[in-house]
């Protein structure tokens, strides 16, 4: 294999390393092009462009392969504590039981937030989505620890950060859930372990006692495990790049999640199963709808940049969701819809052609659904899961000191012209 790449532009070659990973993905290194050149690459929606090295998360859409840190998805899915797995993504090594333990209680010791906070949430309106609430809050906890704006400060006090937010994102979320309902907050009971205390702060009133069913647990758990890196992640490296503090950045991860496009897609599952369901279920008609191009129908759920022969989290999850609603004693004909909707999309040549299978989104909605977890909560879920690959996202990007995320353009608008008088437009 060659280990220079030769492009020849206006009669002169010119030649670029190639760098190879360590499970053999091949890049040709432009980072000289433009001063070498003169010439800049074009790839709206970054489809071909690596924009770092990373030895986080390795995925291969075609195969069908996601680990974290070289652990397969499926073993951490099945044996790990999402904490144990946070800190695997963080520090890179699995953590030994002295490391964990520390770990949890540093978390448990910081998940209270600041009683002024409590504030805040009263100015938001009753309707207020809570991914809107979730990422101001977050960005808020910025002014309340002024310390963490300075982005050289001690590696202790960046780790004291990241405990912070690992402790704090699961009591702002349960409580922008608490507001939009407009029940007591319920404060974070620290004997409880991380899956346990949110569902706590979630569905706990002050009145009564609340027994949190260790099989949500379990299951919360898993979809956590499942969300909590997929390796690059442009809008939290590009944001941190900037040396912006912590918790800013993630609230940015937070808005870039938001999009049904995105981590929203699993609110807008659920809300086309329920569509499909109250239209008579004929699953046949919204698969025609999908493939209509005067259509902007679009199965939700299906499809996914990377995978492009099936997402192993999907496999998980489906079977997570057959035990979980079976253990649980649900039955859900949303369930049923989806079944069917797999089965003929995946059958039918619109799909297959396009390697449209169906993503983690589709039937994470119909568990969370199970759990009791509000539909305009999912994509909360999603950012509860996905905070430890943003951190280690973050620390990665800064630990090797990248440069700030600055791609170009190719400027397509006017050539120069004169200002006209606006009584002469
Ligand atoms: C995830 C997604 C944005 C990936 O987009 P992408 O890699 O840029 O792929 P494209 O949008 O270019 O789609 C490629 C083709 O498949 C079609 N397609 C993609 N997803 C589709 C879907 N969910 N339903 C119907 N058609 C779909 C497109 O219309 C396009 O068809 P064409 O080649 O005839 O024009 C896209 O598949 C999608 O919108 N899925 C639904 C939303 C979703 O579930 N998102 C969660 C992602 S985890």
């Amino acid at each position: 294999m060659s280990n220079v790449a030769k492009i020849e532009l206006d009669g002169t070659v010119y030649e670029f390393p190639v760098v190879v990973g360590s499970e053999n993905e091949k890049a040709i290194d432009i980072s000289k092009l433009r001063d070498t050149t003169g010439y800049v690459t074009l790839d709206t929606g970054y489809k071909n462009t690596g924009a770092t090295t990373s030895k986080i998360t390795f995925l291969d859409g075609e195969e069908g392969i996601l680990r974290y840190r070289g652990y397969p998805i499926e073993q951490l899915a099945e044996k790990a504590s999402f904490l144990e797995v946070a800190y695997l993504l963080i520090y890179g090594e699995l953590p030994t039981q002295a490391q964990l333990d520390e770990f949890k209680t540093s978390i448990q010791k910081h998940t209270l937030v600041h009683e002024d906070m409590k504030q805040f949430f009263e100015a938001y309106p009753a309707k207020a989505h809570p991914m809107g609430v979730l990422s101001s809050m977050i960005c808020s906890l910025s002014t309340f620890y002024p310390e963490s704006l300075d982005p050289n400060r001690s590696a202790e006090a960046k780790n004291l950060t990241i405990h912070r937010l690992l402790a704090k994102l699961p009591t702002l979320a349960a409580w922008s859930y608490k507001n939009a309902m407009r029940h007591p907050f319920m404060y974070p009971r620290n004997e409880f372990d991380y899956c346990k205390n949110f569902l706590y702060m979630m569905f706990a009133m002050p009145t009564e006692d609340y027994n949190v069913d260790p099989v949500v647990v379990e299951a919360l758990n898993k979809l956590l495990i499942l969300h909590a890196d997929h390796e690059q992640k442009s809008t939290v490296r590009i944001v941190g790049s900037s040396q912006a503090n912590l918790y800013a950045t993630i609230s940015a991860g937070i808005s870039a999640l938001w999009g049904p496009l995105h981590g929203g897609a699993n609110q807008e599952v659920i809300e086309m199963l329920e569509k499909i369901h109250q239209d008579g279920g004929d699953v046949d008609k919204w698969v025609a709808k999908a493939k209509d191009k005067e259509d902007p129908f679009r199965l939700m759920g299906f499809g996914h940049r990377v995978y492009k022969n099936f997402d192993p989290r999907a496999k998980i999850i489906k079977k997570a969701c057959d035990d979980i609603l079976s253990k649980l004693g649900i039955n859900d004909p949303m369930l049923e819809i989806a079944k069917k909707l797999e089965k003929v999309a995946l059958e039918d040549e619109y799909f297959k052609a396009r390697n449209l299978y169906p993503n983690v989104d589709f039937y994470s909605g119909i568990i969370y659904k199970a759990l009791g977890i509000p539909t305009e909560m999912f994509t909360v879920m999603f950012a509860l899961g996905r905070l430890p690959g943003w951190i280690a996202q973050w620390k990665e990007m800064t630990e090797n000191k990248e440069p700030i995320g600055r791609p170009r353009q190719i400027y397509t608008g006017e050539t120069p012209r004169d200002y006209v008088e606006i009584s002469k437009r």
